[in-house]
Parts: C-alpha cells; structure tokens; sequence
C-alpha cells in the first residue's frame, strides 16, 4: 500500500554531519521525499511528538535530546513505507542494530540513535500533523517511479 511516513533525523545525526547520509539511503531506496525541513523542535511539539512516552523514566532527557538541536523532519513516501523505514532505521538501541541499518551503522547509544521513523499509520497520521501542514507537502511523480513499481 502506498504510505507516508515521518522521519526525524535527530540532533546527534546533524551535529555529526550525517544528514546526507540519511537522506541517500532514503532516496537511494527508491522512496520519495514528500517534505524536509531544519528545525529546532520546540519543547511543546517535542511533548506532543514524544507523548506515548509521557510518565517513563527517560522522557525528560528525551525532551531535553530532542530540543538540543536543530533536527531535520522529513515525509517520505512509497510503498509500505512504514515498516521499510523501521527495518533500514534498525532496532532502537544501536548495540542491536544489524550492520546495514542506519543506525546499525552509525551509532552506539539509544540515547544518540541517529534517527526516528514513525511506527504505525496513526502514528505516522498524527506525526506528520505535529511537524507540517498541508501546503508544505509536495505532490509530485518521481522520474525512476516505472522502474520502482512494476
Ligand atoms: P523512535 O520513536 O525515536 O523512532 O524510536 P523507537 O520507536 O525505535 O523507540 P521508542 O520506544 O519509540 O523510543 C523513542 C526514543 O526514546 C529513546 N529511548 N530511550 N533509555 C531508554 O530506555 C530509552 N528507550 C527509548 C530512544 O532515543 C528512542 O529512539
Ligand atoms: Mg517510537
């Protein structure tokens, strides 16, 4: 099914100059970027974004982590895009992420993953909403698309 999901590549990621990184395997996948923006998240987005996690132990350095930098948000598209972008995103910590995964490959700590990828429709519905608006999400056909899709 063709999907939308949210991807944030966190602020650890942009400090370490892996924006690129990210963004190329993304694209390299054949998936396509619906909208990208740099922001630094504010707290309350942070909150709201991060909400399921509201009560747990971590949540405060989570928001802390979060709003430290700038970060870059990203809608990206394409079939079953959610669970794809879960799988090249990797297991939460990194220590268990397999080799291959972006955060597999680039980081050490669940603190410092790298990287955030929607984990349902609904959630991806609702991340979306939190961090774009309806104008800010392109319509627009990739040229390589007959050769992604049969
Ligand atoms: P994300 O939401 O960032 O894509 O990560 P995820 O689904 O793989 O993991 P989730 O359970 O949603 O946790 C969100 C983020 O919180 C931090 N975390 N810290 N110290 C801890 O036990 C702990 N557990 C989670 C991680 O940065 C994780 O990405
Ligand atoms: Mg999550």
């Amino acid at each position: 099914m063709m999907e939308r999901t949210f991807v944030m590549i966190k602020p650890d990621a942009v400090q370490r100059g892996l924006v690129g990184e990210v963004i190329r395997r993304i694209e390299m996948k054949g998936f396509k970027i619906v909208a990208m923006k740099m922001t630094t998240i504010s707290e309350e987005r942070a909150k709201e974004h991060y909400a399921e996690h509201e009560g747990k132990k971590f949540f405060r350095d989570l928001v802390d982590f979060i709003i430290s930098g700038p970060s870059v948000q990203i809608v990206v598209e394409g079939r079953d895009v959610i669970a794809a972008m879960r799988k090249m995103n990797g297991a939460t910590n990194p220590a268990e992420a397999v080799p291959g995964t972006i955060r597999g490959d680039m980081g050490i700590e669940t603190g410092r993953n790298v990287v955030h990828g929607s984990d349902s429709s609904a959630s991806a519905e609702r991340e979306i909403a939190i961090h774009f608006i309806e104008s800010e999400l392109q319509d627009y056909r990739r040229i390589d698309e007959a050769w992604l899709y049969e």
